[in-house]
Order: C-alpha cells, then sequence, then structure tokens
C-alpha cells in the first residue's frame, strides 16, 4: 500500500515538473539567439552589480512629529571665548518656567583664561566649520552626508591650544547647563551675576565701559545629546568689534530632533538662529545693556530623521526580478528578432525565386532561336516547349 502511495505521489510530483526536458535534438541554436544572449548576460551582471550598491548605500528618512515629550530638561551645550578677562565678566541662564527669573539651572561654566587669537591649528579648524556651514546652507543633501559619516563637531574635536605665553586676554566659558525645556535666554555680560529671591542682578565690577569687549567666537553652541552629522549654525562663528558698547542678540528657535543613524542614535535638538548686533549709544536713542544675549524658543514639532537599510530579503526578491525580467524579454526580443529575420529572409528568398524566374523567362524565348543545348532550360521548360 504503502509503496504504492509513494509511486502516485512520484508520479503526481513528476506531473508538476514546471521544467520539462527537451532533447537536446530539438533545441536550434542560432547565431541572433548567441548574441541576444551575450547582451542579456551583460545587462544583468550590470544591473545586478548596480542593485548591489544601492543594498549597500543607506538612505536618509525624515519626518515629524508633534513634540510630547514635556518632562525631559534641556541640555545647553556652551563653549565661547569672549576677549574679556574672565574677572570681568559672568554667564547665565534665565527661563521663563513660573515666577519668572528664578535660578532654574544646574551645572556651572568653567572659566579658563586664555588668548583671543587662534592658533594656526585652531583657525584651520574654524574655516572647516565655517566652509561646512555654508555648504551646508545651499544644499541640504550635505546633511545626509554628515548624518552618514558623523561628522562631528564636537569641541573635543577642536584643536588644543599649545602655544603658552601668550597674553591671557580673553576668558574661555564652556560646560553644559541644564534648565527647563521652555523658552529662555543665556547670555553674558559684564560682572559675575549674583541671585536674589526677586531674580538676579550681575555686579559690575568698577571697570572702565570704554574697556569693554564683547568680541566673541563661538567654538560650540548646541541644545541637548551632542550628537555626530548635527553642525550648529553657531559653531564657529566669529564676531569682532572695535566698539566696546556692542550688543550681540542671537534669536533661536530649536527643533528637538531624534537621531537613530549608524554613528549615532539620540535624542537631541537643532536650531535656527537670527541675529542682530548694535551698539548702544544713548544720545542716538539705542539702549539696552552690553552682553551676548541667546534668546531660545522651542518648536512644538519633533523631527525624526533615520538611516534606513533595505533589508537582505528585497534584494534578493529585486536580484530574482532583474534576472528573470530581463531573461524573459530578452526572449521576447529574441523571437521577434527570429520573427523579423524571417520576414526579411523569406522576402529575400521569394525575391530571389522570382528573380531566378524571371532569368529563367529570356531563356525561355531564347530557347525558340537557339537549339536546346542547356540541360537546365531544358528541364525547366520541358513541359512547355518540345516543338524542336
Ligand atoms: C576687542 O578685541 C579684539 C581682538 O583682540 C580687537 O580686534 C578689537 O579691536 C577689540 N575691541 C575693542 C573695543 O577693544
Ligand atoms: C571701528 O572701525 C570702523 C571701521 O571699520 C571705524 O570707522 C571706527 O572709527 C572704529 N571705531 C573705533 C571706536 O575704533
Amino acid at each position: 500500500m504503502r509503496r504504492l502511495n509513494r509511486k502516485e505521489t512520484l508520479k503526481v510530483v513528476k506531473e508538476l515538473d514546471a521544467f520539462p526536458k527537451i532533447p537536446e535534438d530539438y533545441v536550434k541554436t542560432t547565431s541572433t539567439g548567441g548574441t541576444v544572449s551575450i547582451v542579456t548576460f551583460i545587462v544583468i551582471a550590470g544591473l545586478v552589480i548596480s542593485e548591489f550598491m544601492y543594498y549597500l548605500d543607506s538612505r536618509m528618512k525624515y519626518g515629524y512629529d508633534v513634540d510630547t515629550d514635556f518632562n525631559t530638561k534641556l541640555q545647553i551645550n556652551i563653549d565661547i571665548t569672549v576677549a574679556m578677562k574672565c574677572d570681568y565678566i559672568g554667564a547665565d541662564v534665565l527661563d521663563s518656567a513660573g515666577d519668572s527669573a528664578m535660578f532654574k539651572f544646574s551645572g556651572k561654566l568653567k572659566e579658563e583664561p586664555t588668548s583671543f587669537e587662534m592658533t594656526p591649528q585652531q583657525r584651520s579648524w574654524h574655516k572647516t566649520l565655517q566652509t561646512v556651514r555654508k555648504a551646508l546652507s545651499e544644499e541640504h543633501a550635505i546633511q545626509d552626508l554628515l548624518f552618514q559619516t558623523g561628522f562631528s563637531s564636537k569641541p573635543t574635536n577642536q584643536p588644543q591650544r599649545v602655544d603658552s605665553g601668550k597674553k591671557l586676554d580673553a576668558c574661555r566659558l564652556h560646560g553644559s547647563l541644564t534648565t527647563n525645556k521652555v523658552a529662555g535666554n543665556f547670555h553674558v555680560t559684564i560682572g559675575k551675576s549674583i541671585p536674589h529671591p526677586r531674580g538676579h542682578a550681575h555686579l559690575a565690577l568698577m571697570i572702565d565701559p570704554n574697556n569693554y569687549n564683547f568680541s566673541h567666537r563661538i567654538d560650540h553652541f548646541s541644545y541637548g545629546t551632542p550628537v555626530p552629522g548635527i553642525v550648529n549654525p553657531l559653531d564657529g562663528d566669529l564676531k569682532v568689534t572695535n566698539e566696546s558698547l556692542q550688543i550681540y542678540q542671537y534669536f533661536i528657535q530649536i527643533v528637538p530632533t531624534k537621531v537613530k543613524t549608524r554613528a549615532a542614535k539620540a535624542h537631541t535638538h537643532q536650531y535656527a538662529v537670527t541675529e542682530r548686533e548694535r551698539v548702544i549709544n544713548h544720545g542716538a536713542g539705542s539702549h539696552g545693556v552690553t552682553g551676548i544675549f541667546f534668546k531660545y524658543e522651542l518648536s512644538s514639532l519633533v523631527i525624526s530623521v533615520e538611516e534606513v537599510y533595505d533589508p537582505f530579503w528585497k534584494l534578493l526578491v529585486r536580484l530574482c526580478g532583474i534576472v528573470g525580467g530581463v531573461f524573459a524579454t530578452s526572449g521576447i526580443i529574441n523571437s521577434l528578432m527570429g520573427l523579423i529575420m524571417d520576414v526579411v529572409c523569406c522576402r529575400f528568398n521569394k525575391f530571389k525565386s522570382l528573380k531566378t524566374e524571371e532569368e529563367s523567362l529570356p531563356g525561355h524565348h531564347l530557347e525558340t532561336d537557339q537549339p536546346p543545348s542547356s540541360p537546365g532550360i531544358l528541364a525547366s521548360s520541358s513541359s512547355s516547349s518540345t516543338p524542336n
């Protein structure tokens, strides 16, 4: 019983064979077929290679959503150098949470006396940053590349000062502050800030206002976790003024960003900035407090950036599609060409045979004058002309 079953199933399976074998004797090969085959193989090879390249390449997918993350804090990463001694200036953050001007941030900026003049290495790094930023503002596709390569503008990538003996005429403020995730204002002004219950004040030492110098360089200014691939619009910013009573204002619009790339996976922030600078001149109606102000607001949208790869099975599906499709198409082309060849050849053959008939016709007439010497003519006209 069992054996019979197996035999029957074998038969059924045999009938299901989609690849009927044709004996080689019945297979005709032609030179046109060969040519088409060679072209087909070349086309398939080319397409398969390009498909592989596409598969190995990754793409950036951008999306956006409403920001539903209320509880996180906002981290501000700062590395700026101001052309004044550290004793003279102070930096702090005010945020607009609750009772306006309370000290609601944690963390402290390190103050480091330095020289405002850059070393040649720092200058070239600065130039690189500025070039990248400029290119970025002109061509968005560069952003994809930055994400893919994980270009990092972190201050740690900046060359350190090596020369000593320079005049320490400037102050480098660097570090991270953490505040509430609300709009706020980070600023650097004259005097150390001292908190008091109703806000804070900057205790201005007795410095001659003529010695104020808010020329500054921003090596890094970012929000959230620093992520490779994001070049912040203020990184590499350099402002030099020869006016002592100068106000620099940066209006910043922060966009929360979720980054998921090969180089990084983080929840961070990007921003856009517009800037304004003016000189205080009470006589001309330009009032204010000298200093550098970063006023920031948060966008309610969150942008997601994801590096996507095609799964391997998709590559397989596409490869099968390419190979099968090209093969089937080439089959059609081959039979079409065969058909055309046949038609042309047949026409030609017909034409030829017609011509030979026409050629044989004068022979037909000649035959009456000449003796029937040619056996070919005799053979061809044996039925019609036998009067001789
Ligand atoms: C501030 O310092 C920079 C760099 O040292 C200098 O070029 C500029 O003239 C100074 N400005 C004032 C007002 O002293
Ligand atoms: C600052 O520089 C400008 C030219 O760039 C000059 O006209 C002006 O007099 C300078 N001001 C001071 C205070 O040196």
